[in-house]
């Protein structure tokens, strides 16, 4: 049947989002990974574009870990031994062996007592925050937040929600004391390392903050960062910016689909949390987990990763190669150690031409215009990965230098 009035609304405003220039337009479809060889990282190869190759700066895969053999093995054992698929949610017979052994590993990995898995860090934070509100909580948020907390917030019960200034601590104490006397409890929520700037919270000066309006609260206050950008790709041996800054949050949410290279989130935090959350949360409840074999894949990850000294070296030292370059070519980027690197264009269609020169010489980035990021920070989002090498570097680099001489 015709959608008629209905969907010629939507039309209308599909309409709107391509005349804007904000759609996301139509997906690029990898056709073909080509493995790395004689120096050089791994290219893709997309549809509608022949044999061009392209180097990509636009993957989350921090470690280039999603064409790891060893992983790849691993998946397949576990599909071959339990499914490809769970065959149902975890209380009733989804729960099998992989899952139980990753969800050791991470609370291991990160020091807590318990962790669990989710089918995604979006849905992990969404679940947490939804489980852990009441009608009385006061939920306070970075606005630079991802996405997956905005919508959290908006779907949790709360009394009240605020939002700071990015990284603005002195109104986050403000918000603190403003809610004190209004709600039984506070949650505070940020993320780890902030996606489209490769910045990071302090998160050990948010919970000093949270610590000290904890007696403020009847049923106290309490911290949740989302470090999904952080761990595996961040600190002296991956563990995020909890490593980076010495804090340490009361639930700590992650995925590992990107620097761990498979897919699915999880949470850590105490035995009681993590049980209330099996209990509690209808995003775990009610959907099924991950496969069993990219559970037993994100374990084999994680086992390189505790092992894996050389992968990050390697990833620091690329990162640190493309941000000084990127300088000393004249662009203005922010300074910082994640493998997120931004090139500051404060234009949107000098952005625009800026991705479309690039891809034009085989490199993928991604360009972040307004409404993404506020007028003024329009940027391209480069992000560097354990499986470019130096020549790779330089070859985006040498890209770069052109459309500055033109
Ligand atoms: C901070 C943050 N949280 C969550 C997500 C979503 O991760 P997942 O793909 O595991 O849902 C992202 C992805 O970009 C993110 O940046």
């Amino acid at each position: 049947m015709p959608l008629g009035r209905f969907g010629r609304d939507l039309e209308t405003q599909l309409r709107d989002l391509d005349d804007a220039g904000t759609g996301k337009g139509a997906e690029s479809v990898v056709v073909a990974v080509r493995p790395a060889q004689g120096g050089r990282g791994p290219r893709l190869l997309l549809d509608g574009q022949g044999d061009r190759e392209f180097i990509r700066m636009n993957s989350n895969s921090y470690l280039g870990l999603t064409l790891d053999p060893e992983l790849a093995r691993a998946e397949e054992s576990a599909a071959h031994a339990f499914g490809v698929g769970p065959g149902a949610v975890r209380f009733i017979s989804g729960t099998y062996q992989p899952h139980v052994r990753l969800e050791t590993a991470l609370a291991q990995f990160h020091a807590r007592p318990a962790a669990m898995v989710a089918g995604s860090a979006y849905t992990a934070v969404a679940g947490v925050l939804f489980s852990l509100s009441t009608p009385e909580t006061a939920l306070i948020s970075d606005e630079l937040n991802h996405n997956c907390i905005v919508n959290g917030m908006k779907l949790a019960r709360a009394k009240l929600r605020k939002v700071y200034p990015h990284l603005n601590l002195q109104t986050l104490q403000s918000q603190l004391e403003e809610c004190a006397g209004q709600c039984d409890s506070a949650i505070v929520i940020t993320d780890g390392v902030f996606s489209m700037r490769g910045d990071h919270a302090p998160v050990d000066r948010i919970l000093e903050l949270v610590a000290r309006y904890d007696g403020r609260f009847a049923r106290g206050a309490v911290l949740i960062v989302d470090d999904s950008h952080g761990v595996g790709a961040f600190g002296a041996t991956g563990r995020g910016t909890e490593e980076i800054t010495g804090g340490r949050a009361d639930v700590l949410v992650g995925t590992l689909g990107k620097a761990m290279g498979v897919n699915g989130g999880y949470i850590c935090s105490d035995a009681t949390v993590i049980r209330y959350l099996r209990e509690k949360n209808p995003f775990y409840i009610y959907s099924n987990p991950i496969a069993p074999g990219e559970a037993a894949a994100a374990l084999a990850s994680l086992e390189l990763i505790r092992g894996g000294a050389r992968l990050l070296s390697h990833l620091r030292e690329m990162t640190k190669r493309f941000r000084d370059g990127i300088k000393s070519l004249g662009y203005e980027t922010i300074d910082g150690q994640h493998p997120v690197v931004p090139l500051l264009v404060r234009d949107t269609d000098r952005t625009r031409a800026l991705v479309a020169f690039l891809r034009e010489n085989g490199v993928l980035a991604t360009g972040l215009n307004y409404p993404v990021v506020p007028k003024g920070e329009q940027l391209i989002r480069f992000q560097v990965s354990a499986d470019h090498t130096a020549s790779d570097i330089d070859e985006v680099l040498a890209v770069l230098a052109r459309f500055r001489n033109r």
